[in-house]
């Protein structure tokens, strides 16, 4: 990924200070050359920075990026509409006259303008701006030395990359470091230690030693960020290539335990009787990145980073049988609503399905232990619903046995359930279970309100389709309901007719 044509074409960064590298040919946006003209015209000099100019070294320029930061020396807002009005188009342009900036959004592409300044770089800060300040001024506050490059869109350099504090080279040596003392960077914005973490992950690189102490010696001070903006760098690690690593950093540098202590806890081995169980943090890492192999869905990642998460409090050793952890998965799917309360994820049918995996997650692996039986298929098919596909994957990636028959043994037994999954979702339409027979009907057949015993009788209807007793048509589920209700001592006052009849 890293250094592409783009660098490997213009590898001139270790030929002194004299040395530049021009990047006009990789400025592709339309909106490059308009600044360029409107800042001629102003006498106002402007810089794409950060992001962008990051990005467009590691994997070379779009036609349509993202997001484009501009820095100007003098009013970013003004530059802002000047650009607008260049483009003479109907564009959107939303002004944030505290923080002095203004944002653009051309097409797809949101393209924002910030007036150089001296003091920190607090994009989301409520502290109004208070001082301007140079090109310099505004590279050393910012968060790493690859955030930190510039390039020029002025007349006489048109291009250029301004790179102070050696970013280029630290993409080529790929480490994370801060352009100034670590321990500044960090406190003028805490949040900046999780951006570390996440573009370490994202981009498989290091953190240098001493950016990596400072994130430790700091790690307090995340606690004056917002759990909001905490909590969308996590989803950001978590949605990388390989997000183990990003919680490694974390747990290595001590933000974990304060984040997400639920995770933390589930470090490290215990012995009894020589006996040892895994440590489910490491494997839990791991199920993480297996599945990060198989889908890009946040929540099934979020799925995957839980699933065992009741381990330590359910841990047990029992003599004979070891180390146990019995029904961490129901009181795994219980803790669920209180950590995404207190992350602000959402309350809403997302973490309802993240607790549904996490209650669910031992079920096909224990199907593939034993005889599979139709009816615990069944069972299993009707409780996922929808979620079933998702479900054996979480399965698939929680297989993590370092013995390479093991593992082959799993999956040729998930493999199996997977085809009477399909076997039996032809003949039975289970997946998306309606009851034959609704309470109303059995109210209406034994004349009686709603009651106890319409549940009961319900119940008893749904759980012979389940097993496989009754097949899953209305003359079976009626016939069943006369039997449940007279045996419970009702009496039919009227005969049930289909709908279609
Ligand atoms: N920045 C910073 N400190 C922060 C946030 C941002 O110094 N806490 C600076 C960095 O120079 C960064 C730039 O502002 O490159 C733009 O920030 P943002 O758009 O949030 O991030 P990007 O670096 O563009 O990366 P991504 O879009 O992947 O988050």
């Amino acid at each position: 990924m890293i250094f592409n044509a783009v660098i490997l074409s213009i590898r001139l960064y270790f030929c002194g200070s004299k040395c530049t590298m021009n990047l006009s040919d990789h400025l592709h946006h339309k909106v490059f050359r308009i600044i360029a003209s409107v800042a001629a015209e102003e006498h106002t000099p402007s810089y794409v920075i950060g992001g962008f100019v990051r990005d467009l070294l590691i994997e070379g320029a779009g036609n349509t990026p993202k997001d484009i930061d501009i820095v100007v020396i003098g009013s970013g807002i003004e530059m802002a509409e000047k650009v607008k009005r260049s483009i003479g188009e109907e564009l959107s342009l939303t002004v944030f006259k505290n923080f002095g900036t203004a944002m653009l959004k051309w097409g797809d592409t949101e393209i924002e303008f910030v007036g150089a300044r001296k003091e920190s770089y607090r994009r989301n800060s409520r502290k109004p701006l208070v001082e301007n300040g140079t090109l310099e001024d505004d590279q050393n506050r910012r968060d790493f030395t690859i955030n930190a490059m510039a390039i020029s869109l002025n007349p006489d350099n048109f291009g250029e990359l301004l790179d102070p504090f050696g970013g280029v080279r630290h993409l080529e040596e790929k480490v994370i470091i801060t352009p100034l003392e670590p321990g500044s960077t960090f406190s003028d914005d805490p949040l900046r230690m999780l951006r570390g973490i996440r573009f370490a992950t994202r981009l498989g690189f290091d953190i240098d030693p001493a950016t990596q102490n400072a994130i430790h010696q700091y790690r307090e001070r995340i606690g004056i960020v917002s759990q909001e903006r905490i909590t969308d760098e996590l989803n950001k690690i978590i949605a990388t290539k390989q997000p183990g690593k990003g919680f490694q950093l974390l747990d290595q540098t001590g933000l974990l335990e304060m984040i997400l202590p639920e995770l933390h806890q589930l470090k490290g081995v215990e012995e009894v009787n020589e006996q040892l169980h895994k440590d489910n943090f490491l494997h839990t890492l791991e199920v993480l990145d297996n599945i990060a192999l198989k889908t890009d869905d946040l929540w099934l990642r979020w799925a995957a980073l839980l699933h065992d998460i009741a381990k330590p409090r359910t841990r047990k050793y029992e003599t004979g049988t070891g180390w146990t952890f019995h029904a961490h998965e129901f009181i795994g799917a219980k803790m669920i609503p209180g950590i995404f309360r207190r992350l602000k994820l959402p309350l809403n049918e997302k973490m309802k399905y993240v607790q549904k995996l996490v209650q669910l997650h031992l079920r096909p692996i224990i199907l593939s232990q034993d005889i599979v039986t139709d009816a615990a298929i069944r069972r299993l098919i009707f409780d996922a619903g929808e979620d079933l596909e998702d479900l054996m994957t979480l399965c698939e990636a929680d297989i993590t046995s370092k013995n390479p028959r093991t593992v082959k043994r799993h999956l040729r037994n998930f493999q199996i359930v997977r085809e009477k999954i399909i076997e039996l979702e032809e003949r039975d339409s289970i997946r998306n279970f309606q009851p034959p027979i609704s309470g109303d009907d059995i109210q209406k057949v034994f004349g009686i309100p709603p009651s106890r015993p319409v549940g009961i009788i319900k119940n008893a209807i749904k759980e012979a389709i389940l097993d496989g007793e009754i097949p899953n048509n209305f003359e079976a589920a009626c016939q069943k309901m006369v039997e449940i209700g007279e045996a419970m001592g009702l009496t039919v006052h009227q005969e049930l007719k289909r709908e279609d009849e």
